[in-house]
């Protein structure tokens, strides 16, 4: 429960990084219908600009910047990119895992892009646009996290961790921002039904298993932002409870078995 969230608050720009498919798409949508303008970041151009004209057509303006957030001079880019802009929000949508061994037998190189996406890139995006924010006193950040970030799980050492972190992050800024009328969320996603896991050839369809839409998450996300600092999407709240417990090896045991019968290797 909480207040609901007026979103013509939170313009006349919202970068979104990670805004060309699922979620970041669907966020994109509902602030383009709100009137809000929009920044668009993602690697691969075809999807962004398919997203952009669908936004456009709500009568906004839209930008599309081609970035891999991977690379640290992306920031620069992107900073450059907005400068003459008013941002009052920030999305930072991308960091789904990319790096699924078992951490002895993984690339150190490749668990590095997951932490640059889920880490050091978020940060260095909320302190640039989070600085102007907090000097005019309004505006919004997101973080899209994973019930990943609740516990430890084989092939997410790197990604169950860096998850935890993006929570914390925005729980303390969350606190840092509160006087300044800035509002700060960490939407935390379970199994969501995106182009990136249908790419990775997720099954949606095992038994048991529940599976969120994207329209709906970002939905839920926009009319929580102002409620923060965390908030359970798709209703797995009592999931996460469960995940809390302080018995860690029986709630890290227990959740892998659970997953292993999901997945058909019980
Ligand atoms: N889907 C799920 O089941 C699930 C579950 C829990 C949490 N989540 C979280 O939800 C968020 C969205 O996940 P997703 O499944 O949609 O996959 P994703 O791979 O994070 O893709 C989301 C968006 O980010 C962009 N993106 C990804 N990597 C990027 C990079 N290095 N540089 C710039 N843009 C990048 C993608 O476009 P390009 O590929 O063109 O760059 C796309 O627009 C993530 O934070 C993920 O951790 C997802």
């Amino acid at each position: 429960m909480g207040r609901v969230t007026e979103l013509s608050q939170y313009g006349p720009w919202a970068v979104i990084a990670g805004g060309s498919e699922g979620v970041g798409a669907e966020f994109a949508d509902r602030l383009a219908a709100a009137g809000i303008n929009l920044v668009l970041i993602a690697r691969k151009p075809e999807p962004l600009e398919r997203t952009a004209q669908a936004c456009r057509a709500h009568g906004v303006d839209v930008r599309t910047i081609t970035a891999d957030l991977t690379d640290p001079a992306a920031t620069e880019a992107i900073a450059a990119a907005t400068a003459d802009l008013e941002v009052g929000l920030l999305i930072y949508n991308a960091g789904a895992n990319t790096a699924s061994d078992e951490f002895l037998d993984g690339d150190l190189a490749d668990f590095a892009r997951v932490i640059e996406l889920n880490i050091n890139a978020p940060m260095r995006l909320v302190q640039h646009y989070g600085r102007g924010m907090r000097e005019r006193r309004r505006g919004g950040i997101l973080l899209v996290g994973s019930m990943a970030g609740y516990l430890g799980s084989v092939r997410h050492t790197i990604y169950g961790g860096v998850k935890a972190f993006g929570r914390i992050f925005a729980e303390g800024l969350w606190l840092e921002l509160r006087e300044y009328n800035v509002h700060v969320l960490e939407l935390v996603l379970g199994v969501t039904r995106t182009p990136a896991m249908e790419r990775v050839g997720l099954n949606f369809d095992v038994p048991g298993m529940k599976v969120a839409e994207p329209a709906d998450v970002a939905r839920e996300g926009l009319e929580q932002l102002a409620n923060g600092p965390v908030f359970i999407a798709g209703g797995n709240a009592a999931d996460v409870e469960r995940r809390n417990n302080p018995d860690r090896a029986k709630v890290v045991l227990g959740t892998h078995r659970f997953m292993q019968q999901l997945i058909g290797q019980g």
